[in-house]
Parts: structure tokens; C-alpha cells; sequence
């Protein structure tokens, strides 16, 4: 009877087992450490604290968990919304550091000490901020769902004019940015409504920063 070790092999079969060899061998070293963190079935997991609205907390969370799932499904906080989870929306915007950001972009742990604000720490029910109680006046809405992520993009955008950050619509690049509608349009341009709620989006901000819409 035949054993597997005295089966024959064909002059092929030896062809294709040599290339396959070859092409393992000269796998870069973080294609080879990427295989084996996908073969991993268990996650990285790390322990960091979170400074959300003026409050602190700490999480053990996998390693990729982007911001906003930290904030929607760890800390509850689901405000700030899922729309493409690509950075294509807005929906998500929250404000770090004083500058807003996509969170569904960003990991977690990349804001390890920073200071988050959501749509949660800009105003309550009862003591809203500035700029909620003007969407609502101004019906800057329709759906909601991209609502809060106007408003914290809004309150930093407001905040980038009056620091004399420059855009795309700025006329120069040196002087100070007027605070005008057309600067407001283009900033709030990576904040999509799908609703088309934009000319009183426009007001309610153009409102809170004093100016004609
Ligand atoms: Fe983040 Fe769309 S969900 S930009
Ligand atoms: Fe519906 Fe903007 S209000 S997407």
C-alpha cells in the first residue's frame, strides 16, 4: 500500500509549491504582522480615561474603537450621530479641543486628556445654548439626525472666524476672516442635511454671530 510520503508528485505540482514558497518568503514584515493580528481572534484591549463635557471617565476599550462608538456605545452618549461612518457627513462632529472633528475618524485612544464636548455638554433641555435655541427658532431642522453635528460644527465655526483662522472663501489668507454668510457657508460645507434644512441652518447661525444671512 501506498503511504502519503511515497505518493507521486508531478514536475506541476512541485512548480506551484516552489512559487508559493518564494512568495511567502518575501512577504514584508508588516503584511506578515498583519496576518497574524487578523488571525487574532482577540482583540487589543487599553485602558484610558476620557474627559467628556466637563466630566472624566475611564473605559477599557479595544484598541480600535473609533471615538464616536466610544461615545454612542460606551458611554451612552448617542447625541452625536452614525450617518456614513466615513467622514463624509458631519453627523458625527464633535468638538475636541476647542476644534470640531468626525469622530466615526479618529480612535479613542488618540484623545486620551483631550477635552470633548458633544451635543450633550453644549446645552440642556431647560438652559439651551445660543445656537440650539436658534435652530429651534429659525426651524434649522427637520429629521434632527444631522442636527447635533451642525450645532457643535456651527459653535466652533464661529469660533474659527473669530480666531482669524482663514477658508477656502476667505479673500486673504493674511487678514482676518470677515464674519459673514459666505464664510459660514463653506465652513459648514462638510456638514451634509439631508433634509435640505440649509437656509435656515444658515440663519440660525448667521443669528448667534450677529450677522445678515
Ligand atoms: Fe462621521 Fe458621517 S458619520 S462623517
Ligand atoms: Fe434631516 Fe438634516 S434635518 S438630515
Amino acid at each position: 500500500m501506498d503511504t502519503p510520503d511515497l505518493l507521486p508528485m508531478s514536475r506541476r505540482h512541485l512548480l506551484i509549491l516552489g512559487v508559493v514558497t518564494a512568495a511567502t518568503a518575501v512577504l514584508p514584515p508588516f503584511i506578515s504582522a498583519r496576518a497574524s493580528a487578523v488571525n487574532s481572534s482577540r482583540p487589543i484591549t487599553t485602558s484610558l480615561s476620557l474627559w467628556v463635557n466637563d466630566q472624566q471617565y475611564e473605559l477599557d476599550l479595544d484598541t480600535r474603537t473609533t471615538l464616536l462608538d466610544a461615545l454612542r456605545e460606551h458611554l451612552h452618549l448617542t447625541g452625536s450621530k452614525k450617518g456614513c461612518d466615513h467622514g463624509q457627513c458631519g453627523a458625527c462632529t464633535v468638538i475636541a479641543n476647542g476644534r470640531r472633528i468626525n469622530s466615526c475618524l479618529t480612535l479613542a485612544v488618540m484623545h486620551q486628556g483631550s477635552k470633548i464636548t458633544t451635543i450633550e455638554g453644549l446645552g440642556t433641555p431647560d438652559q439651551l445654548h445660543p445656537m440650539q435655541a436658534a435652530f429651534i427658532r429659525h426651524d434649522g431642522y427637520q429629521c434632527g439626525y444631522c442636527t447635533p453635528g451642525q450645532i457643535c460644527s456651527a459653535v466652533a465655526v464661529l469660533g474659527e472666524i473669530r480666531q482669524g483662522i482663514p477658508s477656502h472663501a476667505s479673500p486673504s489668507l493674511t487678514e482676518p476672516p470677515q464674519l459673514i454668510a459666505g464664510e459660514i457657508q463653506e465652513r459648514m460645507s462638510g456638514n451634509i442635511c439631508r433634509c435640505g434644512a440649509y437656509s435656515n441652518i444658515i440663519e440660525a447661525i448667521s443669528e448667534v454671530a450677529g450677522v445678515n444671512a
